[in-house]
């Protein structure tokens, strides 16, 4: 182990996931069991600027594995992408004679971390949390499997209201740039039809698909969209336009929104941010730096942090076959 480590500082950045918190209690626990210290900085990097930081112990993290959001509050810092945002960062970190840095984020933070180790040769190491499943180096990040559910959970309940009424639903989910979320959701929640961003399906072929439905006797569809979808219509658009080409279609749109990001987190989850927790505290002090901690295979592996920003997560092309096959 790696003495020169004495303090560790953690912080939670970007759009809050579920699991945040039992990643940050695993950081604190570990910490506390290798007889390092730990203290936690709030709202991400803006309270490393704004100095706002606290000692935790072990018992500081207390009942928080089953809570959604995070407790140490997230924000998007644009002062810390500014070099005199960092150095002020940067003082924080030396008044409290931080030696290294968990950040627990998705890209948008890890760049930030990126730069921060470039400029002030520092260590940091990054766990990933956020419910799109968009880094590279990690087939699962902390929060994805809780908003699945919480996804098909919404997407059921629209189902029954659907079925109902004989209506086709379009239902937007997040997942920013990529469509993971939309995708398995998709497929879980038995939908029509999956339109993702990495995948232009076409609006053609999206109405040649209902029509398909509707003659072979469907009277209520759900279609999931990612909000990046690229036909270059938003989800109310294509609701629209589909209706005014299919008028026997009696079309509704859900927005499912920020609920995707909260609730309790799912125990897979847990066990994820545990893991990721306990390894990135065992890594910084092995001397390792500037990578993230990802999960290959039920493995636990390392990534530079460079290459998890850059490296684009690809979607399983074998989930866009079994989709369309089920729709039949
Ligand atoms: O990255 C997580 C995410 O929830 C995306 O899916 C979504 O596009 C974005 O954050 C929303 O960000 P905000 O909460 O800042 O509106």
């Amino acid at each position: 182990m790696n003495t020169k480590i004495k303090r560790i500082g953690v912080l939670t950045s970007g759009g809050d996931a579920p699991g945040m918190n039992a990643a940050v209690r695993a950081v604190v626990r570990a910490s506390s069991y290798f007889s390092v210290e730990c203290v936690a900085i709030y709202k991400g990097y803006q309270g490393l600027i704004d100095d706002e930081t606290k000692l935790m112990n072990a018992r500081s993290v207390n009942n928080i594995i089953n809570k959604g959001g995070t407790i140490l509050k997230s924000a998007r810092c644009l002062e810390f992408r500014t070099p005199e945002g960092r150095k002020k960062a940067y003082e924080t970190i030396k008044k409290h004679t931080i030696d290294a840095l968990i950040v627990i984020g998705g890209d948008g933070s890890f760049t930030g971390a990126m730069i921060f180790h470039s400029e002030f040769n520092f260590p940091v190491i990054g766990i990933p949390g956020t419910i799109d499943n968009d880094i590279h180096g990690t087939t699962h990040t902390i929060g994805f499997d809780t908003a699945l559910n919480t996804v098909i959970d919404a997407i059921d309940k629209i189902r029954d209201t659907a079925i109902s009424h004989n209506r086709l639903f379009f239902v937007e989910v997040m997942g920013r740039d990529a469509g993971h979320i939309a995708l398995n959701t998709g497929i879980g929640a038995g939908a029509e039809e999956i339109l993702i961003p990495e995948e232009d399906m076409g609006l053609d072929r999206l109405l040649e698909s209902l029509k398909r439905s509707e003659k072979t006797g469907k009277s209520s569809s759900i279609v999931v969209i990612a909000e990046g979808d690229k036909t270059g219509k938003n989800v109310f658009e294509i609701a629209e336009y589909v209706e005014k080409n299919l008028p026997y279609y009696e079309v509704r749109v859900s927005v499912l929104g920020h609920m995707q990001r909260g609730g309790r987190p799912s125990c897979f989850d847990r066990v994820l941010a545990s893991r990721m927790g306990v390894h990135a505290v065992e890594s910084l002090l092995k001397g390792v730096s500037n990578v993230m901690v990802g999960i290959d295979n039920s493995q636990m592996i390392l990534t530079p942090l460079e290459s998890s920003i850059k490296g684009k997560t690809k979607i399983n092309k074998n989930l866009i076959r079994v989709s369309e096959i089920l729709s039949v």
